[in-house]
């Protein structure tokens, strides 16, 4: 396909995304507001300026998304990838869900399970229901929901978002090892596998590693992973704060959406962690919400994202200093950036390591 071709295909593919995820929210807020008409509905000041700065930056975000791949960093097919068969099998069910999702709310139940969900052996911060999420994170549903929330969330960018951890993880790399040498990744906290697949997309020889706490959301990854031509990458079910890894094991470590939903001493754990695993000369990437520094003007709205989605360790996370964090475990040259609703920090482990 010719590239301008592409390219409208591309803006066409994530209009349609982003309509839809328009739609469907303010038809679910509507009929939110008919069920709790007395509670205070979402209320945030969205004036004309920064509606117009948001969309702006989410064009920006395509604009990456698109350049990157034109550049190489991973092919073009890869930016139409969508959970086609996940979504037509699972809105239906996601819409269903809500009435749940609203009652837990009006009844301010955020730490609701099924009393089949076990709860033994994880930390207590992490049984809740984030973003309402019926379960939490603890059950086949809500690892087949996950994607399509949080592509309603994000206007169909989630992915887009997730995309811009792989020029800097194929810089880094690029730095540290001979062309034809095969790097070891792991994605801390990799969900339902979305963005292991893309590094495997930008990194088609590298062996590629997983973790996460649910057993449900790396049952879902192995699903969709185990779809993609190469070797399987390793899913394990294990604590971002005690990675069952070898020191210096991984040429890189990434991990995508997670400072935000831990408390202040797992983030540096976690980045501790990261630190001991990652080989000298290695790359520690993240990715998650942009914070209150990057973005003075929309802290009403990242007030209200906290309680509105459930998200209770938010407040903390948008003043967290997390460039301190990864100085204090011992990264060096770290840099940040800023792409639409997320931001990015790249950090290298010093080649001599002191202690
Ligand atoms: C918001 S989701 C992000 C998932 C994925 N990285 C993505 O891009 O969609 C947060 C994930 O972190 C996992 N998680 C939370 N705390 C964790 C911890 N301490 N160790 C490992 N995984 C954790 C959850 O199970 C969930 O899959």
């Amino acid at each position: 396909m010719p590239d301008t071709i592409t390219k409208l295909t591309y803006q066409t593919f994530q209009q349609g995304k982003s309509s839809f995820a328009l739609g469907h929210k303010t038809i679910s807020n509507r009929l939110k507001s008919l069920v709790f008409p007395l509670r205070q509905q979402n209320s945030n000041n969205w004036n004309p300026e920064l509606i117009f700065k948001i969309q702006q930056s989410m064009q920006e975000l395509l604009d990456a998304d698109w350049e990157d791949s034109e550049r190489g960093v991973y092919p073009a097919e890869i930016l139409f990838d969508n959970p086609w068969l996940d979504f037509f099998s699972y809105y239906p069910a996601l819409c269903l869900d809500m009435a749940g999702v609203w009652d837990r709310m009006h009844k301010r139940q955020y730490q609701a399970f099924s009393s089949e969900i076990d709860k033994e052996g994880y930390p207590s911060y992490y049984l809740q229901n984030f973003h309402h999420q019926t379960d939490g994170y603890l059950s086949e549903m809500s690892a087949n929901l996950y994607d399509l929330q949080v592509e309603l969330l994000f206007n169909g960018t989630a992915d887009a978002m997730r995309r811009r951890i792989l020029k800097p993880l194929k810089e880094g790399l690029s730095k540290l090892l001979p062309k034809d040498q095969k790097p070891r990744v792991l994605d801390i906290a990799c969900g339902t596998g979305r963005t292991l697949k893309f590094i495997r997309a930008a990194l088609p020889k590298a062996s590629l590693f997983g973790v996460d706490l649910s057993p449900a959301y790396l049952r879902k990854a192995n699903e969709l992973l185990s779809q993609m031509p190469g070797v399987l990458p390793q899913l394990i079910q294990a604590n971002g704060e005690k990675l069952p890894f070898r020191d210096n094991y991984f040429q890189a470590t990434t991990n995508v959406f997670l400072f935000h939903e831990l408390p202040h001493f797992a983030r540096q754990r976690v980045i501790n962690e990261a630190f001991r695993v990652t080989q000298p000369g290695g790359v520690f990437i993240m990715c998650d919400s942009i914070q209150a520094v990057d973005s003075p003007e929309m802290m009403p709205a990242m007030k209200g994202f906290s309680s509105i989605f459930h998200e209770p360790y938010y407040k903390h996370y948008i003043t967290d200093d997390l460039v301190k964090r990864l100085e204090e475990a011992g990264f060096v040259d770290v840099s940040t950036t800023n792409h639409f609703m997320s931001k990015y920090w790249v950090a290298r482990k010093p080649e001599s390591v002191e202690g």
